[in-house]
């Protein structure tokens, strides 16, 4: 389960009604009253997923953390459904974490969907000196997640992430660089009937 210290993969950690039940909940939000977009970013490129922050938003031409989407129309980011901060807890849990999650990025992969190699590093420097974790959730068609090292050139391994499997990295593994590759279409569970993928991630902006 532990695969360097501090990064944990935690293969069909949820059973397939549970992942019913969170994917049914992510395709009302995405398309609810505070839709999914696609950010465009610090240097003018889109993203490659269709994002919907839940608790607090994240700006994606800023970098920074605030209540209201400003790179985009304004609106509130929705609050954390308590069956996603439930899951969220008991994942950090089993991986050994603590772990107070406050909100979450939901992220949609079509079957071109990918993300660059990256830190996750916006949340409080109090959050991210404690090493609180980042805990991700995949639903649906299986990724080719990358790992990599604290600096870019470090060397990168790639796992796939199937649904229903749990991520955590924390401790001394919380500012690994990490991305999405690929998608692979069409390997979704049957019984989700789901052309895509959802990641959430979860993380604790403060102590
Ligand atoms: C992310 O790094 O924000 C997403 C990771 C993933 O989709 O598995
Ligand atoms: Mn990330």
């Amino acid at each position: 389960m532990e695969i360097a210290p501090g990064a944990s993969h935690l293969p069909r950690y949820l059973s397939i009604e549970h992942q019913r039940a969170l994917v049914e909940q992510c395709r009302a939000l995405i398309d609810g009253p505070v839709p999914a977009y696609v950010p465009v970013v610090r240097g003018g490129g889109r993203m490659h997923v269709r994002m919907l922050c839940l608790g607090r938003h994240w700006n994606g031409k800023t970098y920074a953390y605030e209540a209201t989407r400003a790179d985009y129309d304004n609106l509130p980011a929705p609050p954390l459904p308590d069956a996603f901060r439930t899951v969220a807890r008991a994942i950090a849990r089993d991986a050994g974490m603590p772990f107070e999650p406050d909100l979450c990025i939901l992220n949609f992969y079509d079957a071109d969907g990918r993300m660059g190699l990256h830190q996750d590093k916006d949340e409080s420097t109090r959050s991210l000196a404690a090493g609180l974790p980042v805990v991700s959730v995949s639903l649906g068609d299986t990724a080719r997640f990358l790992f990599g090292g604290l600096k870019r050139r470090e060397p990168v391994e790639s796992r796939l992430l199937e649904s229903g499997d749990a991520f955590v990295f924390g401790g001394p593994a919380r500012l690994r660089f990490h991305g999405v590759s690929r998608i692979i279409p069409g390997s979704a569970p049957p019984e989700l009937e789901l052309t895509g993928r959802f990641n959430l991630t979860f993380r604790q902006y403060d102590l």
